[in-house]
Parts: structure tokens; sequence; C-alpha cells
């Protein structure tokens, strides 16, 4: 697949994020070090994906005498889309700890393939800097769309989508409907199988992170 299908697609190829993508896709993974993995991953790509964030001036008094200082100068936000994005945070958090961290609860219907919405709490500072919208998994597309919308009718304009593994059938999608949102992932897999799954993918991320099958 062409990888500029998206025009704000970046394939995050790190020599270290790509040694952890093998031991997560790896199914001999357990729980406990997938878990681990999934967090370092996200810490990883988060210094990427905020590599342009605005800074501004301030001053500092270090115990030798005052000077210039930079910081961030918007509040940056983190969405996780429930669940599996959950295990996406500590990670981030421990890079960007000010962050503000809202939750949007979403889980795919067996059948349709379709996102069905069943929780939404947003911090009030959400549309006034940066959102890292996080779920490690972008299969059809459908959940990341419908939570894209969501933070759109919030008022967020600076949406930064960060997943692990992709589909191309999920990339395409997301250049229909949020060409302006920048999606960077660690893998940019075949395609999807008759079930809604990536392949080769990591499994249902979820699941393996929650150990819920
Ligand atoms: C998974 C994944 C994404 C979604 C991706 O969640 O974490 O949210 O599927 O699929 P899509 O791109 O086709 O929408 P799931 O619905 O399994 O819920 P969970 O996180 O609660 O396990
Ligand atoms: N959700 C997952 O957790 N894995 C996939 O491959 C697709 C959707």
């Amino acid at each position: 697949m062409d990888k500029n299908c998206h025009p704000n697609l970046t394939i995050l190829d790190h020599p270290l994020i790509q040694d952890k993508m093998r031991r997560l896709r790896d199914q001999g993974t357990p729980p406990t070090d997938f878990r681990r993995l999934i967090s370092q991953v996200a810490g990883l790509m988060t210094f990427q994906a905020s590599r342009d964030l605005a800074i501004e001036e301030t001053r500092v008094s270090t115990p030798m005498e005052e000077t210039s200082a930079a910081r961030l100068a918007a509040p940056v936000t983190l969405v996780p889309i429930l669940r599996a994005g959950l295990g996406m945070v500590e990670g981030i958090v421990s890079l960007v700890s000010e962050a503000n961290v809202g939750h949007i609860g979403l889980y795919r219907d067996e059948e349709t393939l379709k996102p069905v919405a069943y929780y939404c709490k947003l911090p009030p500072m959400v549309a006034e800097g940066p959102v890292f919208l996080v779920d490690p998994m972008l299969a059809t597309g459908g959940s990341a769309i419908e939570a894209t919308e969501v933070l759109k009718s919030h008022g967020c304009r600076d949406i930064r989508l960060i997943c692990l593994v992709a589909a191309p059938e999920g990339v395409e999608a997301m250049a229909e409907s949020h060409s302006d949102v920048q999606i960077f992932v660690a893998a940019l897999d075949r395609q999807l199988n008759e079930n809604g799954y990536i392949v080769p993918g990591l499994g249902d991320a979820g699941d393996r992170i929650f150990g819920t099958k």
C-alpha cells in the first residue's frame, strides 16, 4: 500500500520501536510483558508525535542565576479510546506529566464492526491545545473516526492519532473523513481479514492487555 494514502501519515520505523513491535506481535508474549511493551512503544511514539509542539519562553532561576527557559505553550490532553487505549496511557504521561487525560469509550460491534459509544469524559481545556488520541489498533477506522468526531464537536483542532498497528483500510477511511488529523503508526500492516482483524497484526489488543481471552 502507498504510505501516502493519508496526507498526514507518519510511520515510525525507529529500531527500538520495531524491536518492541516484534515482541508485541509474538503470540507467546505474556500479558505482563505485553502491557509493558505497549506502554513503552506509546512513549517512544509520543516523543516523535510531540516533536513540533509549540513552546514559549519563560524565566527560571538556577542555583547560579536567572536564565531563559522553554515551556509547552498550550495544555496537552491525552485521550485513550477505551479499553485498549488505556494500555498506552502510562508510557505517555511518564513523558508529558502535566497532560490532562480524557476518556472516550467505544467498542466494535462484532457483527457490523461499527463502533458503539458508551462513555465520554473530557477535560474542560481540551480544545485549548493539542490532543493525543490513542488506541493500539486502527482497523476499519470506525472507532478512530467516531472519536475524532467527538473531539471536533468539543472544539478540538489539533488532533494527533497514535496507533501501534494500522490497516490500510483504516488509514484510507481516516483520509476520507479526517484528512487534517496527523496519524502516527509503528506499523502499516497488509490488510483486514474477513472478521475485521488486522493481519498480520497482533491479535485483539484489549484482550491481550487485560487477559480477557
Ligand atoms: C479495538 C481497538 C480499537 C478498535 C479498532 O477495540 O482497540 O478501538 O477495535 O477497530 P476499528 O478501527 O475497526 O474501529 P474493541 O472494539 O475490540 O474494544 P476494546 O478496546 O474494549 O477491546
Ligand atoms: N481490534 C483489535 O484489537 N485488533 C485488530 O486486529 C482489530 C481490531
